[in-house]
């Protein structure tokens, strides 16, 4: 069965949706079967890798999204999974292996229109659809917003793992702070709908800090994101493998340029475009994280 993975923070903009996708690019090098899912309504992760023109067919009249498994009848997961999304300029694959499920504006109606049968909340139904294709998967990802109102939640009620990305910074420590307590509720609210089989709830394995300087001491905002994550494991609301990864991501240009190009940074010399410079070091961070991820025991 696959792996499934929430990225996740309550603080905005620390890079959860950069790390989710180069870090699926990474993983479907390293030749692990990866599936996305793009849960934020900003559709920034669909946009990246379909490019704004695919996307844009997408995000006319929502046909394809993951807001169209919500309503009744429509449509199955199976149905919207785009394999081997990432295209060259003439529609060749680029990365055999990374698939997604993208999202359009209309998710957002998730958050206010739908009025679902309450017996059957949204998570529920997600997760019974993930349940039909997750053994085609070595890696199934959630890229979520920075809450945990119902898209979020399902991201975090299908997975097994959570994974929180942080910048070295006090509000990223906030938000951090803040997810672990939200969680904590969200397990609460929805364990009436868990069944055994489902295993118990997902909880934060690992914290990972994103965009770092170079020359820039993150040892003091580092200290105190592990003495929180000591607090969270002691009352059991972080798993016991809980830590911070080794692999931090430096600060590239080549990850802003790398949206604007429609690409993973992997894949950015491929296409011929400059790269700017550390750019085989940012690369080669993702590499990295992806086998320390894979490297991870949730189980522990
Ligand atoms: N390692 C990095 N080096 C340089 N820039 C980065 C890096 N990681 C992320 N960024 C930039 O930081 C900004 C925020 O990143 P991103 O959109 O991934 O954050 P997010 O947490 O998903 O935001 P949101 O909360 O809006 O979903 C983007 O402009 C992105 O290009
Ligand atoms: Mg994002």
């Amino acid at each position: 069965m696959a792996r499934k993975i929430s990225f996740i923070n309550y603080k905005g903009g620390v890079g959860k949706t950069s790390l989710i996708v180069n870090t699926a690019a990474a993983l479907a090098k390293l030749g692990k079967k990866v599936l996305l899912f793009d849960f934020d309504t900003q559709s920034n992760a669909s946009i990246w890798l379909m490019k704004l023109e695919r996307w844009n067919k997408v995000n006319v009249d929502g046909t394809g999204a993951i807001y169209s498994i919500f309503e009744p009848g429509k449509a199955q997961v199976k149905d919207l999974i785009i394999k081997d999304v990432v295209e060259g300029k003439s529609g060749e694959k680029l990365l055999p292996g990374l698939d997604l499920v993208p999202t359009s504006f209309n998710l957002v109606d998730l958050e206010s229109e739908y009025t679902g049968d309450p017996k059957r909340p949204p998570y529920l139904q997600f997760y019974e659809q993930v349940a039909t294709i997750e053994s085609n998967y070595d890696f199934i990802l959630f890229d979520c917003p920075p809450n945990i109102l119902r898209a979020s939640q399902c991201g975090v009620f299908t997975s097994n793992e959570i994974y929180v990305p942080s910048n070295p910074d006090a509000l990223s420590l906030i938000g951090f702070t803040l997810l672990v307590e939200k969680l904590h509720k969200f397990h609460q609210l929805s364990a009436s709908f868990r069944k055994a089989a489902m295993g118990v709830p997902a909880q934060v394995q690992g914290v990972i800090f994103n965009s770092i300087k170079a020359g820039v001491d993150i040892e003091v905002p580092k200290m105190r994101m592990q003495l929180r994550l000591n607090q969270f494991r002691t009352a059991k609301r972080a798993a016991a493998a809980a830590k911070i990864f080794n692999t931090q991501i430096r600060d590239a240009m080549i990850v802003r340029r790398a949206v604007a190009l429609g690409l993973p940074v992997a894949l950015v010399s491929v296409e011929g475009a400059d790269v700017g410079p550390g750019a085989d070091n940012v690369i080669n961070d993702y590499r990295k994280l992806a086998s320390e991820i894979i490297q991870q025991n949730p189980a522990a």
